[in-house]
């Protein structure tokens, strides 16, 4: 079995995909890793629109960021009305928008472990979504993740070394 930092490490934003469907257990699968993320309060305030078809086509009208062509999207909402019922405005304006992130990235190593690619897009006009997916007034897109399985993967882009990202603080040097 592959171990985890291996995933995470061969994890890529993928941006050529096979025209390839995914399966509705496939996808399944990588809701499931949404669900078990952790979120501020245990609030799960976040909804996810799992959009293919005619209404993708329409979001990437709408989406600079969104240049490939997946078969399928995640569009990861925030419920802003569960999130401030719960949570208050932290929740609203701060920690729901984490959990949105950390569920995605849940989704994002699931994909990779299944040998699929995905690609944050965070470049997109909210209001046009919302429209298109004719959205509840409370669920606002923060963010969409394109999903499907990799035609090319491309090279690592360069990381930050550790030393340039890190403090240690009450170590003594060893
Ligand atoms: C919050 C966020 C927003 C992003 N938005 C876009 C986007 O709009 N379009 C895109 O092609 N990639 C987008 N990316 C992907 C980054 O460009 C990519 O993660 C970065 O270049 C590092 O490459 P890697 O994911 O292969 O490690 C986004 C990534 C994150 C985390």
């Amino acid at each position: 079995m592959e171990k985890l930092l291996d995933v995470i490490k061969e994890r890529r934003s993928i941006r050529d995909f096979k025209d390839e469907d995914l399966s509705k257990e496939q996808v399944t699968t990588l809701l499931e890793a949404a669900r078990w993320a952790p979120s501020g309060s245990n609030i799960q305030a976040w909804r996810i629109y799992v959009v293919k078809g005619s209404k993708l086509e329409s979001i990437k009208k709408f989406s600079p960021g969104l240049l490939s062509d997946p078969p399928v999207i995640f569009v990861i909402c925030l419920d802003t009305v569960e999130a401030e019922n719960k949570g208050g405005q932290l929740s609203k304006e701060v920690l729901s928008k984490m959990d949105i992130a950390i569920a995605a990235q849940n989704v994002c190593l699931q994909a990779s472990y299944m040998g699929l690619g995905t690609c944050y897009i965070g470049s997109f006009n909210k209001i046009a979504i919302k429209e298109i997916l004719d959205l509840p007034e409370n669920h606002i897109p923060e963010l969409i993740l394109t999903i499907g399985k990799p035609d090319k993967i491309p090279t690592p882009p360069p990381k930050k070394e550790l030393d340039e990202l890190t403090e240690w603080v009450g170590w003594k040097d060893e």
